[in-house]
Parts: C-alpha cells; structure tokens; sequence
C-alpha cells in the first residue's frame, strides 16, 4: 500500500469550503466538515471540471460546469450511483492531513 501523502496543516484547511491540492502532481480537492476531512479527485467524471471550484452544501458537492452533485462521502453522483467521483481515505494526525493515494 502507498503511504499517505501530506498536503496541508488541518487548521489550514476552512471548514465547507473546498481546497484544491495536489498529491504527486494529482488533482485533489479536500472538504472539511467539522472534524472529518473528505478527499476526492479534483476532476468531475463528467466532463472533467475541476469540483474544487463548485457548490458545496452539506455533503453535496455541485460541479460548476453542468450542475451534476456528488455525495463528498463516497463520491457518488446523486442521480446515478453507479457514476463515482474518486475518492481517497484521509488521515488526520499532528495537525496534518494526509490523502492516501
Ligand atoms: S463536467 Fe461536471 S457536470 Fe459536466
């Protein structure tokens, strides 16, 4: 298994509002929701725009291309699930987070 990457302090990351970061040159957004940290691929399975740059409320993150949501929890396209937004695990320790690419 890889080892998880860091890509930036906790108390840097602003809760609900999405931060594009890049693991091993990836695109990655991060979300922070209170104490959790959610991570998926800075691109939509759509076209490709970059999520990071969308509609976030609650759990749902809109992309702001074509208007398709996505669940942040496990990437989910809300009107279809079998359509997935990648999505990585996150480890918090130290103040830092980390995407485990
Ligand atoms: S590129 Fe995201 S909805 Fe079309």
């Amino acid at each position: 298994m890889n080892p998880a990457e860091e890509v930036c302090e906790l108390a840097a990351l602003p809760e609900g509002k999405p931060l594009a970061v890049f693991p091993r040159g990836l695109p990655v957004l991060l979300v922070r929701r209170g104490n959790e940290v959610f991570a998926l691929e800075n691109r939509c399975p759509h076209m490709g725009c970059p999520l990071a740059a969308g509609a976030l409320e609650g759990y749902i993150l809109q992309c702001p291309c074509h208007d398709w949501r996505f669940d942040i929890r496990d990437g989910k396209f809300l009107n279809a699930a079998e359509i997935k937004a990648r999505v990585y695990a996150v480890e918090i320790s130290g103040g830092k987070v980390r995407v485990r690419i």
